[in-house]
């Protein structure tokens, strides 16, 4: 699939000016969707970027033309690797996992030690090599189906997969190296992210990269459930932003959880819709399917705590973002 393109829709410079010259970063799971992303800002920033990634999900195409990159293809479970990796670092930003509710539910115990263990690694790495702060790609599926709207950072988390379970455990294991070792993390949990090089080719996609793919191949799309479902729908680079204002925090985060989203619930048939519409082709109207297991119904975030620690709004809006990612869906696919 062809790589980046440039997304003048944010100023980097703008946002985050020198903060970041000159520094080294490491951006385990860089290769993938959202650690491309970030490569690609802290390039623009001037940053020394290190990427480890095995190549499980993403690919060496997402970081093609985004500037330098040193890459280490390693998996966090190789701690020579990982401990090389990271020394040097000021930051680490801990992207790396296997995705997918749904196949988190088939195969619970590769869940665990990938994304479980191989996040304790990285925090012991980072520990040993005296990082200043680990943001760690948190997820909102952690609420589970507490009713209550907006998620709020203080509604106890309720996981009900393996892989909403790997995240909250990674959680406690980033506030108790905090409490324990004084390493500061930032846990953020990301919300439904979609954008560019968002990858639609595998049987667990997200659902706009999904959409994209059927829609630019004239098929219908298919929704899992009566698409009454809805999602914060959160482009990539309000994810981005969010993991640089945490990094450049100065006072400690200490593992305290934050929410990182638009603040906005799009229901799954208005997606369909807005996508269809966006193509010109109205015509593709949804196909449903019984719901998954482990999926959750609705999903809002409130923002209040990570305004109030950070000073995080996104900074991308759910059309434009949409439009972005479509764009991007266009040249890539067809
Ligand atoms: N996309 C979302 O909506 C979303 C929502 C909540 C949380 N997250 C989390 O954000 C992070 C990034 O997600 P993404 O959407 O970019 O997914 P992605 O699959 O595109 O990226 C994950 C990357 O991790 C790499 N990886 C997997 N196992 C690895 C291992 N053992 N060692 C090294 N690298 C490994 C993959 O090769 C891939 O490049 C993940 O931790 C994910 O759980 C994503």
């Amino acid at each position: 699939m062809a790589s980046s393109s440039p997304h003048p829709l944010t100023d980097w410079r703008a946002l985050h000016g020198g903060h970041f010259q000159g520094t080294r970063v490491l951006i385990t799971g860089g290769a993938g969707f959202i650690g491309s992303h970030l490569a690609e800002a802290l390039n623009t920033l001037g940053a020394s970027v290190v990427v480890l990634d095995d190549l499980n999900g993403g690919n060496r195409g997402n970081l093609e033309g985004i500037g330098p990159v040193k890459f280490v293809e390693a998996s966090i479970l190789e701690t020579a690797a990982l401990s090389a990796a990271t020394q040097g670092c000021r930051y680490v930003f801990h992207q790396a996992a296997l995705g997918s509710v749904p196949r988190s539910v088939e195969q619970p115990v590769r869940y665990h030690e990938v994304n479980t263990t191989g996040t304790l690694h990285v925090l012991e790495a980072a520990r040993a090599a005296g990082v200043r702060r680990v943001m760690f790609a948190a997820s909102s599926s952690a609420y589970g189906e507490t009713p209550t709207l907006p998620k709020v950072e203080t509604i106890p988390p309720d996981p009900l997969s393996p892989y909403a379970a790997n995240k909250a455990a990674c959680e406690s294991l980033c506030r108790a190296y905090s409490a324990s070792y004084g390493l500061d993390t930032a846990p953020l949990r990301y919300f439904n992210i979609f954008g560019p090089r968002q990858s639609p080719n595998n049987a667990y996609a997200a659902v706009i990269a999904a959409f994209a793919k059927s829609l630019l191949a004239g098929k219908h799309p298919m929704i899992f459930g009566d698409g009454e479902q809805s999602r914060d729908f959160t482009f990539v680079h309000n994810a981005v932003h969010a993991n640089l204002l945490a990094a450049r925090n100065e006072k400690p985060i200490a593992g305290q959880v934050l929410n990182v989203a638009c603040g906005v619930r799009i229901s799954v048939n208005e997606l369909a819709a807005a996508m269809a519409q966006s193509i010109g082709r109205p015509d593709l109207t949804p196909t449903y399917q019984p719901e998954r297991a482990g999926d959750v119904k609705h999903s809002l975030a409130d923002l209040t705590r990570v305004s109030k620690v950070l000073g995080y709004q996104p900074i991308v809006d759910f059309r434009t973002g949409l439009d972005a990612a479509m764009a991007w869906y266009k040249t890539a696919l067809m």
